[in-house]
């Protein structure tokens, strides 16, 4: 199993290209489901559930080709199985992306429940509850979700809670059924709103993509088109904070400040000096880090408020901050187990139900350390990038998931990293 091998106490300086969206790529991918001609993608990040995902869609009969620059087109005039299995579910939950495209387009679908996993049980029954509500007969079957429909109907959706999947999913089911789907309470993540840019230009007619209303007027079919993912924000995001917490100046490009407001004005707060370059078809962020942090506090909640992927990561900086920080996790149950594993390397962490409060250490030291779920591997990345001597993080699989490149993004800004077999 692959390791990361990290001699901390350098400051990150140079210039990293984002790459595309993972999170935008996942239901796009899915979307080549909805039609019969050629998806066109370009901007496709390189990861590890990228091309699990491409596994999926193509044991399903999607055709896909993927070019050298990971460019990928899939055609979608052959899709002979309907069926999203445990063995691949298991290993990525947002396999549950193919269930509205599936039923939408051919009436049936079977597809496994994900199931939990390390940050909380992440229940789909929003997902169903709204396909049911567009007329499909949905049953659970030895741990399947198995959905039938004649052609879904278009119907007026209140989602209970936000759920960016969720919407993601009934958005791509509305666009085929017969009449109108207004979707309320929707998710207003730039993801959902690149998916309904990528839908629109296959000729879906979607408005509100972005607001907490979506409205899907339903179409007979959706044709091929080209579609640009959207850099990737929580990749942005990370490299912001690994550059904050080790005192660096660094340039991201390929990405925009857009999407990270929130992400921005907290770093701002810490005392990091943010600035964008923006022309025509270039846009960059400039992060000046000051000689030593400032505690901020953060409370996770949907878009447009502080984003959850970044949460673990913040840990990471308060960690080595001046002050105390609250951190309060309003959206999954169990996302703070990078802590433990902050703490083997000197931070001072309290965890206190939902609330994290960390006291500032002057410093880390390095130490060998477990990675539990995608954005803790990156909080203690960040972490090792601080902390005084080596660092070994096991259980990389996770990071590698979310995160193109990773070490070989780190060492063009000076880090001092190595995978290790
Ligand atoms: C998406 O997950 C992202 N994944 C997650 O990113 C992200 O953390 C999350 O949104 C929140 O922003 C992808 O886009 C592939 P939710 P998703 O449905 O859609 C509850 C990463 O690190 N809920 O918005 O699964 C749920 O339990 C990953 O890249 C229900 O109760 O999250 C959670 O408490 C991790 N019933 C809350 O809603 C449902 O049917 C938000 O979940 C659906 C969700």
């Amino acid at each position: 199993m692959d390791k990361l091998l990290i001699q901390g106490g350098v400051p990150l300086s140079g210039e990293v290209r984002i790459s595309g969206a993972k999170n935008a790529a996942l239901p796009i991918l899915c979307a080549g489901l909805l039609s019969a001609d050629t998806l066109t993608l370009s901007n496709v990040p390189h990861l590890r559930d990228i091309t699990t995902m491409l596994t999926l869609l193509g044991q399903m009969g999607l055709y896909v080709t993927v070019d050298e620059k990971m460019g990928v087109a899939m055609n979608g005039a052959n899709i002979d199985k309907r069926e999203a299995p445990y063995e691949m579910v298991k290993t990525m939950r947002a396999s549950i992306l193919v269930l509205g495209p599936l039923v939408a387009r051919f009436g049936e679908a079977r597809v496994s429940l994900p199931g939990g996993c390390a940050i909380g049980s992440r229940p789909v029954d929003l997902h169903i509850k709204g396909l049911q509500a567009m007329g499909a007969h949905i049953d659970i079957e030895h741990g399947y979700i198995v959905a039938r429909a004649e052609r879904l109907k278009g119907a007026r959706i209140f989602m209970d809670m936000v759920s960016v999947t969720g919407t993601e999913n009934l958005m791509m089911a509305a666009c085929l059924a017969d009449g109108e789907t207004v979707i309320e309470n929707a998710a207003r993540e730039p993801e959902v709103v690149d998916l309904a840019q990528c839908l629109v230009s296959m000729g879906a007619q979607i408005s509100g993509a972005g607001t907490d209303v979506i409205r899907i007027r339903g179409v007979e079919k959706l044709h091929g088109a080209n579609h640009r993912i959207m850099p990737d924000r929580i990749e942005t995001g990370t490299y912001l904070c690994a550059a904050a917490a080790t005192g660096g100046e660094i340039r991201l490009i390929n990405t925009s400040a857009a999407y990270l407001d929130s992400v921005i004005d907290k770093l701002m707060d810490a005392g990091c000096d943010i600035s964008s370059e923006k022309s025509p078809n270039h846009e960059a962020i400039i992060l000046r880090a000051p000689k030593k942090l400032s505690a901020v506090s953060i409370r996770t909640s949907p878009y447009p408020a502080f984003p959850t992927d970044m949460q673990a990561q913040f840990m990471a900086i308060n960690a080595v901050a001046s002050g105390t920080a609250i951190i309060r996790e309003t959206i999954f149950e169990n996302r703070f187990m990078h802590a433990v594993e902050l703490q083997r390397l000197g931070a001072n962490i309290r965890i206190d139900g939902n609330q994290a409060v960390i006291e500032g250490v002057a410093k880390l030291t390095g130490a060998t350390v477990m990675a539990t779920d995608l954005r803790a591997s990156a909080s203690l990345v960040i972490a090792g990038l601080v902390a005084e001597g080596e660092t070994l993080i096991d259980r990389i699989y996770h990071l590698d998931r979310g995160y193109e490149c990773i070490e070989e993004k780190l060492s063009q800004l000076g880090a001092r990293i190595k995978r290790v077999h």
